[in-house]
């Protein structure tokens, strides 16, 4: 019978925890179990029928806490039906051409982990309050425009994707 699935992420600075947070209410209200984590707190993933992971993409891929994960847990993220998602700003607007980028930025993830149910591709945040000086000083003095303050996470989509996602993530694990 299908479990508690659990929804693990990381993040820098709260827009991935957000989302894994949203994405944990949809499940919780269909009456499913299910736990939100950071993966610094996951140590054991044996309880779980099926696993939602997400990261924010950085300089193109996915951050380093993500691939900690992801290398640790590679044989039993192998084992259970998996979803991942990303949150990034190739997501701003959502194209084929942005789609591309965004799904290339999750190889080395791909690369470990190989037969995902699904993989959401979702717009990040960027809020300068949450950044160190430095790095605000950085995107501050970007003037292309790309770096501006903004959230482009669409709520509606994230939602319809877990909805979508959610029957194939309980189907029986097969031996
Ligand atoms: C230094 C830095 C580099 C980033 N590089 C990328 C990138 O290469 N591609 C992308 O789509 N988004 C990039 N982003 C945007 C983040 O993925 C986005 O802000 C995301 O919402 C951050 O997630 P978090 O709040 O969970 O840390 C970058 C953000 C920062 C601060």
């Amino acid at each position: 019978m299908a479990g508690k699935i659990l929804v693990v992420y990381a993040t820098k600075f709260g827009s991935t925890k957000e989302v894994a947070e949203n994405i944990g209410e949809v499940i919780k209200a269909k009456n499913i179990p299910v736990d939100v984590r950071k993966v610094s707190s996951v140590k054991d993933l044996s309880k779980y029928s099926a696993i939602i992971f997400g990261t924010p993409i950085r300089m193109g891929k996915p951050i380093s806490e993500a691939m900690s994960f992801i290398k640790k847990y590679e044989t039993g993220l192998n084992a259970v039906p998996v979803a991942f998602f990303s949150v990034g700003l190739y997501m701003k607007e959502d194209t084929p051409d942005t789609r591309e980028k965004a799904i290339q930025c999750m190889e080395p993830v791909l690369e470990l982990v190989t037969k995902p149910v699904s993989i959401g591709l979702f717009g990040g945040k960027i809020d300068y309050n949450t950044m160190p000086v430095i790095l605000r000083w950085m995107f501050l003095k970007d003037k292309s425009g790309q770096l501006s303050e903004g959230d482009w996470r669409n709520w509606e989509s994230i939602t319809s994707w877990i909805e979508e996602i959610l029957p194939e993530l309980r189907r029986e694990v097969r031996g």
